[in-house]
Order: C-alpha cells, then sequence, then structure tokens
C-alpha cells in the first residue's frame, strides 16, 4: 500500500476509534453496566495468579519486540517460547486456570500459546534469512489472541 493511503487509512481508524463509545470501561465509574464481556469467575488467589502471568505476558512482549529490533532473533525466539508459548503452559499452572474457563476462552488461550510457539519458530528461521517481517507479522498474530481474549473476557474474584 502506498504510504499516502496507508496514513489515509489510519486516520480514518484512528477517527472511528476516538468516536466510538468507550464501552470496556469508560471512566465513570459505569463500567459493569455496559461491560459486554463475559466475567470468568475464578477463585481469588487463582486470579491473582493470573494476573501475575498477564503481567508477565506484557513483559514478555515488549522483551521480544526490544531482541527483534536487535536482530536478535534467538533472544525473542527464547522469550516466546518460554514465557508465552507451548513451553510455558506448564510453569503457570494454565491447565488448573484452565478448568474455570469457557470453552470459547479456553480456545483462544491455546491459539495463543501455538502463536507464540509458532513465532519461535519462525524468529529462528530469522535468523539464517535476517528478514525482520515474518517474525514481525508472527508477532502480531500473537498479539491478536491476547486482544481478541480481552475483547471477549473478563476476571472476577470468587472465594
Ligand atoms: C485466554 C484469555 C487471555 C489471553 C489469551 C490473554 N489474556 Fe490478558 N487477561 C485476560 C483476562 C480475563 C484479564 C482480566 C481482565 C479483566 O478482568 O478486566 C487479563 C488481564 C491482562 C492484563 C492486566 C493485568 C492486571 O494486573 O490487571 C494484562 C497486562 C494482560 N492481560 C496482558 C496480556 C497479554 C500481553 C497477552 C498476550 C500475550 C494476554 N494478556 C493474553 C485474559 C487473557
Amino acid at each position: 500500500m502506498q504510504l499516502s493511503r496507508f496514513l489515509t487509512t489510519l486516520t480514518i481508524l484512528s477517527g472511528i476509534t476516538l468516536s466510538a463509545p468507550l464501552s470496556a470501561a469508560p471512566p465513570n465509574g459505569h463500567a459493569a453496566e455496559n461491560d459486554a464481556r463475559q466475567a470468568v469467575s475464578l477463585p481469588a488467589p487463582m486470579r491473582a495468579h493470573m494476573l501475575a502471568n498477564m503481567r508477565d505476558h506484557l513483559e514478555a512482549m515488549g522483551e521480544i519486540q526490544a531482541a527483534l529490533a536487535d536482530e536478535d532473533f534467538a533472544t525473542a525466539a527464547e522469550i516466546a517460547e518460554a514465557r508465552l508459548g507451548m513451553s510455558s503452559m506448564d510453569d503457570h499452572g494454565a491447565s488448573r486456570i484452565a478448568r474455570f474457563m469457557p470453552e470459547g476462552m479456553r480456545e483462544i488461550g491455546v491459539r495463543m500459546h501455538r502463536a507464540a510457539s509458532e513465532f519461535a519458530r519462525i524468529s529462528r528461521d530469522a535468523e539464517i534469512t535476517g528478514d525482520l517481517r515474518p517474525p514481525l507479522e508472527a508477532l502480531a498474530g500473537v498479539n491478536r489472541q491476547c486482544v481478541a481474549c480481552h475483547a471477549g473476557y473478563r476476571a472476577v474474584g470468587a472465594d
């Protein structure tokens, strides 16, 4: 796409985003009223554990982006596999928490772990090709799963 067309599209899209009502968490203290996300009830310690994992997910995404910027594809792959990929699932008690998740949420979770392992594979390939684009695209694929789950679900603590 030409740069000018890309910028026009971006402007239109951001215009739409800005004018759209903030349905997820409006800054008026009435978030729950028009929050269409499905509430998932978890025992409080499990919810705390999950949110701590989430914060680590975000940190890992940032570290992966920094490694890609350095063209350090091996490090990017390692971080993705260890902290977001299929190998990370045992570490953070994913199967214990997964039992509390509705089917759709569990599926997105699995898709995210798969996408991260796929990213790791593609990033290792980039060590040979030196082409940054395929890993960037694969990382966007991981991010899409974060977004999909957050759009559909929220977590509430139960005792
Ligand atoms: C299978 C579902 C799912 C996936 C996949 C997922 N999350 Fe989450 N995440 C949640 C839920 C549910 C919450 C709690 C949201 C709420 O209650 O408002 C959350 C919360 C968070 C939070 C806030 C943590 C806090 O302390 O409040 C961060 C940061 C986060 N996620 C990052 C990520 C990132 C980055 C990814 C992808 C690499 C990701 N998440 C993938 C379900 C998911």
